[in-house]
């Protein structure tokens, strides 16, 4: 079994320099694809649900889809996380469920849209930790919030993340991965223009680095939005508009200034909406949905391995033996929340 929590996952990315992929999950596909490309890789990976994701699929049948990855490929690492939660309420049902990592997302309020203030975050968090961290699962939070509305979670407010108050958020939450928001935003419509560092506020995860050098940082909507597969869908009848994503050379920049988790949702949906509406193209006769599945599922697995290999995870899936959650309970009591600021 490969179940590993989150915190171990990234305190070995963080010993390797290397940063990894949190991909999100609906369906069998997509955890199938994410699996594949995780063992042609050798790649520990992030396996992520949104609220969304565990209503479209319903807990049971996600949880066991997830289940079954840790089961068909037991040589890789996988941290079953909960993306964005927005609630104490959802982590606890998360963590009931399973999950072995959660984000409490305090930087809005519980409807995942009215940004939150700085007191009532660092509560809300603080409060998650506690309750994870005393059955051994992992907590991410987020400071700042991102551009953007989609899919429920966003407030369309841009704030970027303080690094003073990155400090003492860490310092009062005890968290152990912190989402630092710098310009991105979720889906596809990120940028109008190539992103250059100004315009990604780089220099945030630089200076929080430097403050907080031992905190695991993490990028929500790292997608990258490649030309060719938004051209791909674009020629078989999409209508996406021209649009930039987050460069990939820019998250390996993030990776050197202490950036461990990598979130990407967007481009598996492009990958595989591209080769839905290729196949449907291609064949108007076939209804069988292996047809048109089977090329998505290949054309997710691509990008996962792309992404894998660009973040520096692959090749590390044999690095390490999974730490039990009763093991993390042990270590929270007696060492603290083990992310210090000195
Ligand atoms: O947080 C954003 C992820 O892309 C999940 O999106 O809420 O539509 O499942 P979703
Ligand atoms: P993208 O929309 O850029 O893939 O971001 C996904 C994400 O941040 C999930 O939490
Ligand atoms: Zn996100």
């Amino acid at each position: 079994m490969a179940l590993v929590t989150m915190r171990q996952l990234l305190d070995e990315a963080a010993k390797g320099g290397y940063g990894v992929g949190a991909f999100n999950v609906n369906n069998l596909e997509q955890v199938q694809a994410i699996m594949e490309a995780a063992r042609e890789t050798g790649s520990p990976v992030i396996i992520q649900a949104s609220r969304g994701a565990r209503k479209y699929a319903n807990d049971r049948f996600l949880y066991h889809l997830m289940q079954a990855a840790t089961e068909v490929y037991p040589e890789i690492p996988v941290a079953l996380h909960q993306d964005h939660g927005n609630s104490p309420e959802t982590c606890r049902s998360a963590i009931e469920l399973g999950f072995t990592s959660v984000m409490m997302d305090g930087s809005l309020m519980e409807d995942a849209k009215t940004p939150a203030d700085f007191a009532y975050n660092v509560r809300v968090t603080h409060h998650v930790v506690e309750m994870a961290h005393g059955r051994g699962v992992t907590v991410e939070g987020e400071l700042g919030t991102l551009g953007g509305i989609e899919d429920d979670v966003g407030s369309g407010e841009v704030h970027l993340t303080d690094p003073d108050q990155a400090v003492e958020f860490v310092e009062r939450t005890g968290v152990d991965a912190l989402a630092v928001a710098i310009g991105t935003s979720h889906g596809a419509y990120k940028f109008t223009k190539e992103p250059d560092r100004e315009l990604l506020a780089m220099s945030i995860i630089e200076e929080i680095n430097q403050r907080l050098p031992t905190a695991h940082l993490v990028m929500h909507g790292s997608s990258s939005v490649p030309k060719e597969l938004v051209d791909l869908l674009n020629r078989y009848g999409g209508e996406i508009r021209p649009t930039w994503g987050v460069p990939v050379r820019e998250i390996q920049e993030g990776i050197k200034h202490g950036v461990r988790k990598v979130n990407v949702d967007t481009d598996l949906r492009l990958a595989a909406t591209g080769a839905i509406r290729k196949a449907f193209a291609e064949d108007p006769g076939e209804f069988d949905p292996r047809y048109y599945l089977k090329p998505a599922r290949e054309a997710m697995k691509k990008v996962v391995k792309a992404r894998m290999e660009a973040f520096g995870q692959a090749g590390h899936a044999g690095d390490y033996e999974p730490i039990s959650l009763e093991e993390m309970v042990r270590r929270y009591k007696e060492e603290g929340h083990l992310l210090t600021t000195d």
